[in-house]
C-alpha cells in the first residue's frame, strides 16, 4: 500500500469539520461525511495529496477568481498522476459523492454553484511540460496554468497558442475552444490539439485524437466530457518575438467615432483583422484619467514590430484621444499591458463577484455601443454606486487561424465571430438583491448590443457566459449540433457528472 499525505485522516475529524463549516448539513453533506477517505488515500500515489475542511490548504484550494454561485466541496483532492484522477473518481462515484475539477479557478459560470457538495479534483500538480524531439509537439499536464507553459515553451524558443491572462488555466480556457494571441496564425486554443487523455465519468481513462468522435466535442464542449489529464497539442517555432503596442485613451464622447472608424478600419469591408494584430479595447471609470465618465481605450497590438504602424493608429490618433502610450517589448510583456499579468487584478482573489455577460458579434453597431456606453457610465459614475470598478471589454482578436477551419471543425460553434465582447460587473457580494441589480444590469447591457447586432440567436463564449443563457448560447443553436451533443452526452456522462459547468441540456 502507498503512503499518502493525508492532511487530516480520521472519519471523526472529517465529520467534525463537515458539521463545523455546514452548521445544518442537509442529508447529502451528511452522507458525504461517512467518506472514509484512507480508503482513497490507498489508491492514490504518493505525492498526492487529500485537504479537509479547517486547514488553510483547503480554504486556499477552494477559494475562487469569482465570488458568486462558487461550486461547494466538502474535501479536495490534489492528484500526482494521471491516475490519481481516475482513482478520485472511481471512488466518488463508490460513495456517490459530486465532483468537479479546478485549476485556475477563474471558472465563473453560476451554474457552478448548483454543486452543493462533493470532492474538488484539484489539478494544479499535473503540471509538466514535455516537448517531443521532433520539436513539433508538446505532452502537456492537464493541470497547468497559462504563464507556466508559455514560460516552458519560450525557454525552448518555442510557443503555442494559450489564453491571454498568465493565471488562468490552460485546458480551462481550451475546452470552451480557447482564445489567445496567437489565433490569428494558429487558430483556437483546442485547435492545436493532437490527443488528449481523458478521465471518463465511469472511471476509465481513454486517450482520444481526431478519429474518435468525443475528440470534437472535447474541443469547445470539453467541461461536459470528462478530466483532461495531458493533452499533446501542436507547438512552433517563435516567429516574432518583439511586439508594439498603441494604448489610446478616448472620453466617452468619442465613442461613436472610435467604433466607426474600428469597423471601417477592420471589419466592415469584408476582411478581419489582420493576422499580425490584435486589438482589444477597454471602457473602465478611472477619474484620474477623465472624471466626467468611463474612458475609452483601443489597445492596438501589432507583433514584428518595436512601433505599431502609423496605418494602424492614425485614424484614431485623429479623432482626438485624451492620451496615447507607446510601449515596446516582446510576447510575454503582452499580459502586463493589458492588465492581465499576474501582479494584475484579474490574478488576484479579492471576495468580488464577478459576472460577465458575453456576445459575440461580427462588427460593431456605432449606435449601440453609443447606447451601452450611456448604461455603462451611469452605472459606474453613480454615486456610491457598486459597480464603480466594471470593466467593459471589447476582444479583438485576429481570427485567420480560427476561421481557416469549417464550422463543423469541433464543438465551438463561433468562428466566423469576430469580436468577444462582455461587461465584466464587478461587486462587492451583499445577498441577493444586489445580485439580481447586477444580472438585470448585465442583461440589458448585452441585449442592447443583441438587438444592435441584427442576429436572431444570442451567441456567447461559453467561458465567458453568466449562467442564464442556455445550451443553444453556449454550443450554436444549429439543430444538428445540439443533437450531436447530446448523443453524445449520453453515451459518455449518462448520469451527467460531469454538468455543473455550462451543461448540454
Ligand atoms: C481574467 C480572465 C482572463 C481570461 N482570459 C481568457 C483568455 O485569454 N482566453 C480564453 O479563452 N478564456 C479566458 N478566460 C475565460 C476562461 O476560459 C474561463 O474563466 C475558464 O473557465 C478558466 O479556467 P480555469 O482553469 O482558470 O478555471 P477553473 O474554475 O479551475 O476551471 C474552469 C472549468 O473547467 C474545468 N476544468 C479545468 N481544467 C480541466 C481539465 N483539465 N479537464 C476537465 N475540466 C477542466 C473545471 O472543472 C471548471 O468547470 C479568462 C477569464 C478571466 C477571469
Ligand atoms: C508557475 O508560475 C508561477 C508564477 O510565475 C510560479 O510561481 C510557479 O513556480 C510556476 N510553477 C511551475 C510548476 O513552473
Ligand atoms: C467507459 O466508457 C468508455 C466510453 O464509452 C468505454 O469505452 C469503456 O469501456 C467504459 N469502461 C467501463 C469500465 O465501463
Ligand atoms: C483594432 O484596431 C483598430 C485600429 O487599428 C481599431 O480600429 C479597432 O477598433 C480595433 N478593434 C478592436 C476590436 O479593438
Ligand atoms: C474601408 O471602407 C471605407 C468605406 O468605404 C474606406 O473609407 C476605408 O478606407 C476602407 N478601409 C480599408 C482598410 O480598406
Ligand atoms: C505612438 O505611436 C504612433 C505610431 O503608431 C505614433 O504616431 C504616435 O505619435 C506615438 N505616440 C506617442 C505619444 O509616442
Ligand atoms: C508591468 O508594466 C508596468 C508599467 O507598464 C511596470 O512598471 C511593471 O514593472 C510591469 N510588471 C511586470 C511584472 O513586468
Ligand atoms: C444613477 O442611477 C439612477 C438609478 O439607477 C439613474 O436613474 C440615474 O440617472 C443615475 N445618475 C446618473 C448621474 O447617471
Amino acid at each position: 500500500m502507498h503512503s499518502f499525505n493525508l492532511k487530516l485522516v480520521a472519519l471523526a475529524a472529517w465529520a467534525a469539520a463537515v458539521s463545523a463549516t455546514e452548521p445544518s448539513a442537509s442529508r447529502h453533506q451528511l452522507r458525504a461525511s461517512w467518506c472514509d477517505f484512507s480508503k482513497l488515500g490507498s489508491h492514490l500515489s504518493k505525492g498526492a495529496q487529500i485537504y479537509l475542511p479547517g486547514t488553510s490548504d483547503f480554504d486556499n484550494a477552494v477559494a475562487r477568481w469569482s465570488n458568486l454561485k462558487v461550486p461547494k466541496s466538502n474535501a479536495v483532492v490534489v492528484p500526482a498522476t494521471e491516475l490519481d484522477v481516475v482513482e478520485t473518481i472511481k471512488f466518488a462515484n463508490e460513495q456517490k459523492v459530486p465532483y468537479l475539477a479546478a485549476n485556475g479557478v477563474h471558472g465563473s459560470i453560476t451554474t457552478l454553484g448548483k454543486m452543493t457538495h462533493g470532492i474538488e479534483i484539484l489539478l494544479t500538480g499535473l503540471n509538466s511540460v514535455e516537448i517531443a524531439a521532433d520539436g513539433q509537439s508538446a505532452k502537456i499536464g492537464g493541470g497547468i496554468r497559462s504563464k507556466n507553459l508559455t514560460d516552458a515553451l519560450w525557454a525552448a524558443g518555442k510557443q503555442t497558442v494559450t489564453g491571454t491572462c498568465e493565471c488562468v488555466g490552460y485546458l480551462g480556457p481550451a475546452l470552451g475552444g480557447g482564445h489567445g494571441w496567437l489565433q490569428g496564425h494558429h487558430g483556437l486554443v483546442s485547435d492545436q490539439f493532437l490527443s488528449m487523455n481523458v478521465a471518463l465519468a465511469n472511471g476509465s481513462l481513454v486517450t482520444i485524437d481526431q478519429k474518435s468522435d468525443l475528440f470534437w466535442a472535447m474541443k469547445g464542449a470539453g467541461h461536459n466530457f470528462g478530466i483532461v489529464t495531458s493533452v499533446t497539442s501542436k507547438i512552433f517555432d517563435i516567429q516574432n518575438r518583439n511586439y508594439a503596442v498603441s494604448t489610446i485613451f478616448f472620453s466617452g464622447d468619442k465613442v461613436k467615432k472610435v467604433y466607426q472608424t474600428a469597423n471601417e478600419q477592420w471589419l466592415t469591408n469584408g476582411t478581419a483583422i489582420p493576422e499580425d494584430l490584435n486589438n482589444w479595447s477597454y471602457w473602465f471609470y478611472d477619474p484620474t484619467i477623465d472624471a466626467s465618465g468611463p474612458v475609452v481605450v483601443m489597445y492596438i497590438i501589432q507583433e514584428g514590430v518595436d512601433a505599431v504602424s502609423e496605418t494602424h493608429t492614425k485614424p484614431f490618433l485623429d479623432i482626438g484621444p485624451i492620451m496615447v502610450q507607446n510601449k515596446t517589448g516582446d510576447y510575454r510583456d503582452l499580459a502586463n499591458w493589458t492588465g492581465i499579468s499576474l501582479a494584475d487584478g484579474p490574478c488576484q482573489k479579492t471576495g468580488n463577484a464577478n459576472p460577465r455577460f458575453p456576445i459575440y458579434l461580427k462588427s460593431y453597431n456605432p449606435d449601440a455601443q453609443a447606447e451601452v456606453y450611456e448604461l455603462f457610465k451611469q452605472a459606474t459614475t453613480n454615486a456610491s454606486t457598486p459597480f464603480a470598478g466594471a470593466l467593459f471589454m471589447f476582444e479583438g482578436y485576429a481570427v485567420q487561424g480560427v476561421q481557416a477551419l469549417s464550422d463543423d471543425a469541433s464543438a465551438f460553434a463561433y468562428r466566423s465571430d469576430n469580436l468577444l465582447v462582455a461587461p465584466l460587473l464587478s461587486y462587492k457580494p451583499n445577498g441577493p438583491a444586489l445580485e439580481r441589480r447586477a444580472a438585470d444590469l448585465g442583461n440589458r447591457m448585452r441585449d442592447v448590443l443583441f438587438r444592435g447586432s441584427g442576429e436572431s440567436s444570442l451567441n456567447t463564449y461559453v467561458n465567458y457566459a453568466y449562467g442564464n443563457e442556455n445550451a443553444k448560447a453556449w454550443y450554436g443553436a444549429d439543430e444538428a449540433r445540439q443533437q450531436r451533443l447530446r448523443a453524445l452526452k449520453k453515451a459518455y456522462d449518462p448520469t451527467g457528472k460531469f454538468s455543473f459547468y455550462a451543461p448540454i441540456a
